[in-house]
């Protein structure tokens, strides 16, 4: 569990991980490519480690040197095991990638936060209209492409980020072109065509809603340092925002930030984005943060409304949260009531009245982004805090705890129950 000493003041420098949801699709596109794949600026997570247990179970050889992973690809196995697939939802964008390079793939139905009902029916329909054979018998899934991938027009009923990059990476080796009407277009979905097409791959108009794949024969591994994490970016600034703090993230990529300023700047933070920096300065009481609607890239993400629910929690005034992208996204308001937060949640709608002061209470994690607001909750309130359900956190950030603490948090990770913690 997480153990924070608040209330917390945040000043200093950081420097952003590289972001989860680019790297789990990259690592799933080495297995199209021969040779060496270099990852630089790749995030350490429990879920980059489910995706290289994948590879390795494939037949590829993975190692870290320091901040980079280093994949050998060599296809030896064209199936994933039930308990690697149950560990992560992109474990599903492993299929498109496997099946175009071996012609067959056999994978389970993915695990994943616990977000609501996530279906993989666009992903199926996609893939099939590519010419992949889809069978499901006891939760498996059988793949084969006797005829190869065949280029071909799919349009999407709705711009999912897994189903835009399986598409993505079923058809950059097959005959043929392939165009994705109502793509999504996120800015992990260009970073990993930037990468595909720096391996020799044909990919256009990445980060727009229609994207188009003129198929090529193989791709050749290569270096690619991966894109700063966004989300990471926007939970470290509403850590800044509760504590009334003056914090600088460093490797930032400021365009991807823009879709998630309005709530800073509704609350009264000053927030000056200097080239690959950002400087976040926050006014002692934050007021609300108004009106929240979560929409797919370049709307406001469904990621971050956790982290900005912990900011209306203690902003003055009432701040409304429309979620439209997952059904069951409200977890975290349990964990805030705990600690203080007025919250009403009905259907997609939350009603937060902000209060002065949080109290510090037992709280859990039940899934990554709720667990990273109730820590950002735990900053701003007074005593103790008790974040149980780590490892849903640690599958997303690169030690949460140990940054917030080098910006002055007092926070640490135990392992023990909390009698035995002093
Ligand atoms: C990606 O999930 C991210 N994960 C999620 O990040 C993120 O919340 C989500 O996109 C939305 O931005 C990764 O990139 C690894 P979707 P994904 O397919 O691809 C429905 C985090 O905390 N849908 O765009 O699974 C689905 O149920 C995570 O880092 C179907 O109905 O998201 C959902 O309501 C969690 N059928 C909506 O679309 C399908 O076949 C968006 O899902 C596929 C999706």
């Amino acid at each position: 569990m997480i153990v924070i000493d608040g209330p917390a003041e945040l000043s200093g420098e950081l420097k952003v991980q590289g972001a989860k949801n680019s790297t789990l699709p990259l690592l799933a596109a080495t297995v199209l490519c021969r040779g060496q794949t270099v990852l630089h600026n790749c995030p350490r997570l429990s879920d980059v480690d489910t995706a290289v247990r994948i590879l390795e179970h494939l037949g590829s050889r993975c190692h870290w040197e320091e901040g980079s992973l280093v994949v050998d690809n060599s296809m030896t196995c064209c199936q994933v095991p039930p308990d690697l697939m149950r560990g992560m939802r992109s474990s599903i964008v492993f299929l498109g990638a496997i099946v175009s390079r071996c012609g067959e793939a056999e994978l389970t139905f993915p695990g994943g936060c616990e977000l609501g009902p996530r279906p993989i029916d666009l992903h199926i329909e996609a893939l099939e209209k590519l010419g992949v054979e889809i069978q499901e018998s006891g939760g498996c899934l059988h793949c084969r492409a006797p005829e190869g991938i065949q280029g071909t027009y799919i349009s999407l009923s709705f711009p999912s980020v897994g189903a835009t990059e399986n598409v993505i990476l079923a058809s950059v080796c097959s005959q043929g072109t392939t165009i994705i009407a109502n793509a999504a277009r996120e800015p992990e979905i260009i970073d990993l065509c930037a990468y595909l097409n720096r391996c020799g791959g044909r990919v256009y108009g990445a980060g727009e809603s229609c994207v188009i794949i003129d198929g090529v024969k193989e791709l050749f591994g290569c270096e690619h340092t991966v894109m700063p994490d966004r989300i990471a970016t926007v939970t470290y600034m509403a850590a800044a925002a509760v504590t009334g703090g003056n914090v600088t993230l460093r490797d930032v990529d400021n365009t991807h930030i823009l879709p998630m300023l309005s709530p800073f700047e509704q609350a009264g933070c000053s927030v000056r984005q200097l080239g690959r920096a950002l400087n976040i300065m926050a006014p002692r009481r934050l007021n609300a943060v108004r009106h929240i609607r979560t929409m797919p890239y370049p709307g406001f993400p469904t990621d971050a409304q956790p982290v900005v629910m912990s900011m209306a929690a203690v902003g003055r005034g009432t701040s409304i949260f429309v979620e439209n992208i997952f059904e069951n996204r409200y977890k975290h308001a349990e964990g805030l009531q705990r600690l203080g937060a007025k919250i009403k949640v009905e259907g997609k709608v939350a009603i937060v009245e902000g209060v002065e002061q949080l109290r510090g209470a037992p709280v859990t994690a039940c899934d990554l982004r709720g667990g990273a607001a109730l820590v950002v909750a735990g900053l701003a309130a007074q005593g103790r805090t008790l974040v149980e359900g780590e490892e849903h956190i640690r599958r997303g950030y690169e030690d949460l705890a140990g940054s917030l603490a080098d910006l002055g948090a007092r926070i640490r990770e135990v392992e023990d129950s909390p009698g035995k913690m002093e």
